[in-house]
């Protein structure tokens, strides 16, 4: 992917661009991302790169003395988390993160605590930030803000770093990260992700975690993907573009029960009951048969693995927690140790980190 710059185009044209042109614009030089604003800017090398370096991050952090070299690479450096949509695991993985790499992190969750209820524009708010920080990790629900925000930022005087957290309908990046190296760890000894059925169910047309993933999907060989959802929450036609482009397999489907025995994983998502545009539209759908319910285990593969970004309502039953193909709580913690390894790649540390890695733990 080579690199393009975006102080070098204007925001109109930029806007225009389909998403997998504006990805070159959001890399360093040296192809290490810059801005994290799209699953669609993560080439297969790089996703291979960032699951390696977790990994060895996650060792390193067992004893003392590696958590005490982690903590040493970014302590020069500041980090500001702007939610302004409610999180909990993707705040405090970052927060964690942050925490490992030795990053000092502040954070704004409530824009009611801001100055933007002072009149303040949004945008103005990000520029103050960067005044203060060296990288903001965000989330918010306007679709396409991040990456204004980053746009913006690169054309002034004191660009840094932005990482999308969660944008509208549209992005998860960093969940899509995560989910990839929860496949990839499960799968290490079944033959990679390359060649597995992946199903995805629920709020397909409003989640944001499904969208990225599915993408970064398309970056493994002869996987194939099911969507499976009542036809008002089934997934938009800018996902199934996507996949007819890298002509992956896939189908669209409504019946949970007979998909069940084919996938060897099952990604079972919310419904995004946050963007109804009118009264109780989400209550009018009849999702009973998207729930994971004990008794389904038996209907699935002995290595299937579950899995969901969270939170979970109903989607899957507590009583499946205790099985060991429930990965979700697994899948929670892988974000924590990709999100570092994102981190620290973004700044440029990742070398270092392999080379204490091949000198004390190989
Ligand atoms: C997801 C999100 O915010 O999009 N949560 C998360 O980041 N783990 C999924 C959801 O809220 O349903």
């Amino acid at each position: 992917m080579r690199r393009q710059r975006l102080d070098q185009i204007l925001w109109d044209d930029f806007q225009k661009l389909p998403l997998l042109k504006k990805g070159p614009f959001f890399q360093q030089g040296d192809g290490r991302p810059y801005h994290v604003l799209i699953a669609q800017q993560f080439e297969r090398d790089r996703l291979e790169q960032l699951c390696q370096l977790a990994t060895r991050i996650r060792r390193i952090a067992k004893s003392k003395q590696g958590m005490e070299f982690l903590a040493s690479l970014l302590c020069h450096k500041r980090a500001m988390l702007d939610f302004s949509q409610p999180s909990s695991r993707t705040f405090l993985s970052f927060y964690a993160a942050c925490q490992i790499l030795g990053l000092k992190a502040a954070e704004v969750r409530d824009p009611a605590t801001s100055s933007e209820m002072k009149g303040e524009s949004r945008e103005d708010s990000v520029r103050t930030f960067s005044s203060y920080f060296d990288m903001i990790v965000m989330r918010t629900p306007l679709q396409g803000f991040a990456e204004k925000m980053a746009w913006l930022l690169s054309n002034t005087e004191r660009p840094i770093p932005i990482i999308n957290a969660g944008s509208g309908k549209d992005q998860h990046p960093t969940q899509a990260l995560l989910d990839i190296y929860t496949l990839q760890r499960s799968f290490e000894k079944t033959g990679g992700i390359e060649g597995k059925t992946v199903m995805f169910v629920g709020d397909l047309a409003r989640g944001r975690t499904v969208r990225s993933l599915s993408y970064l999907l398309t970056k493994y060989a002869n996987v194939t993907q099911y969507f499976v959802a009542p036809a008002e929450l089934q997934v938009h036609q800018d996902v199934l573009d996507q996949l007819d482009a890298a002509r992956v397999t896939y189908h669209v489907c409504q019946d949970f029960e007979a998909v069940l025995p084919e996938a060897d994983a099952i990604y079972m998502t919310r419904i995004q009951d946050e963007w109804d545009t009118e009264e109780g539209q989400s209550k009018r759908v009849d999702i009973s048969q998207y729930y994971f319910k004990a008794e389904h285990l038996n209907r699935i593969k002995f290595n299937t693995i579950i899995m969901h970004p969270l939170p979970r309502r109903q989607e899957i039953a507590v009583a499946v927690d205790h099985d060991p193909r429930a990965m979700y709580w697994r899948q929670m913690r892988n974000g924590m140790w990709i999100r570092t390894a994102l981190i620290a790649t973004m700044f440029g540390r990742d070398d270092e980190i392999g080379a204490y890695y091949q000198l004390n733990l190989k």
